[in-house]
């Protein structure tokens, strides 16, 4: 039997330089998309895939973070005595038991890898997954337990994958593909931003990751080796001839909340998935289109 999934790692601790003015003081994952903060979505992604620890890799000026999944009892006092059960309900299910949820402070923001081995003492040696809440997925069925489904089968380490467009490849890591066998790769390599024409696919990782505790023994190594950031690629890839590393292509669509055009696609898109929303968003995207069309 393989160890079971049941760690999730949030690196949360980035700058989130393209969202200032608003990241000065508002962290990017407590961004709302309609009215839940983007990392609602993650852990609820998380738990729907069995994973019953969270992680959070946080800096300074995340204190809002934290907040948010905290209880809050004078809320709840009050929603109560007004008899706003549906509301009550909404707050209790974004609540945290304690234990459940572990914070540690990436005390520089050197990179990805970085913060993932950051979490190292809190994983030990277990198969853990890499959540970064930026992406974020509709699906059916929620991305991580589609990969965790597939890794029962596989082991090793898996990443998502998705197709893009050539042009945008150089924004990505991207897959060299050993063995296509569906919805499943096998990897030969990975580049990370690969030069224009450079690319040796069009599959790209984006953020979900179920890795071995070998990845974090990996990132240790680089750690007292060179300087600079931290590749998580780099000790993924050195697993290639190892555990081995499949890439995954889940069944869904991603939107990068890290980008502005992402982040306002995912509100559009979560705005029509909404019954009470629906309409009247329609209606008005419509009237806007119409609008430009015949100013042009
Ligand atoms: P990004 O590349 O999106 O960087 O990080 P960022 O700082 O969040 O945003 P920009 O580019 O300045 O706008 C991808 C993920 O890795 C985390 C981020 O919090 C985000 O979830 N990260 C990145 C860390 O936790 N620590 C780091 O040192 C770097």
């Amino acid at each position: 039997m393989r160890n079971k999934v049941t760690k999730a790692i949030f690196p949360v601790a980035g700058l989130g330089t393209r969202f200032l003015p608003a990241t000065k003081s508002v962290p990017k994952e407590i961004m709302t998309l309609v009215d839940r903060p983007l990392v609602q979505y993650a852990i609820d992604e998380a738990r729907a895939a069995g994973i019953k620890e969270f992680i959070f890799v946080t800096s300074r000026g995340k204190g809002a973070l934290e907040d948010y999944f905290d209880h809050a009892p004078q809320l709840e006092q009050e929603l109560k005595k007004k008899g706003k059960d549906k509301l009550l309900e909404v707050l209790k299910s974004t609540n945290m038991d304690s234990g459940e949820i572990a914070y540690i402070r990436q005390h520089k923001a050197l990179g990805l890898g970085h913060a993932v081995w950051c979490a190292r003492r809190l994983i030990g040696n277990e198969p853990f997954a890499v959540m970064l809440p930026d992406d974020v997925i509709a699906a059916d069925k929620p991305c991580l337990q589609q990969m965790v489904e597939a890794y029962e089968e596989t082991g090793g380490n898996m990443v998502a994958a998705m197709e893009v467009p050539a042009d945008k490849a150089s924004s990505y890591g991207i897959l060299d593909v050993k063995e296509d066998m569906g919805s499943m790769v096998s990897v030969r390599a990975m580049v990370e931003k690969p030069k224009a024409g450079e690319a040796p696919s069009n599959l790209a990782v984006i953020g979900r990751y179920i890795l071995s505790p070998q990845v974090l023994r990996n990132l240790n190594k680089m750690k007292s080796g060179a300087g600079g950031e931290i590749q998580l690629t780099d000790a993924i890839a050195d697993e290639i001839d190892g555990e081995g590393v499949y890439g995954y292509r889940f069944n869904g669509r991603r939107y990068d909340c890290g980008s502005k055009a992402g982040f306002l696609q995912a509100t559009v898109a979560f705005g029509l998935e909404r019954e009470e929303l629906r309409d009247d968003l329609e209606a008005y995207l419509h009237e806007v289109v119409a609008a430009r069309k015949a100013a042009e």
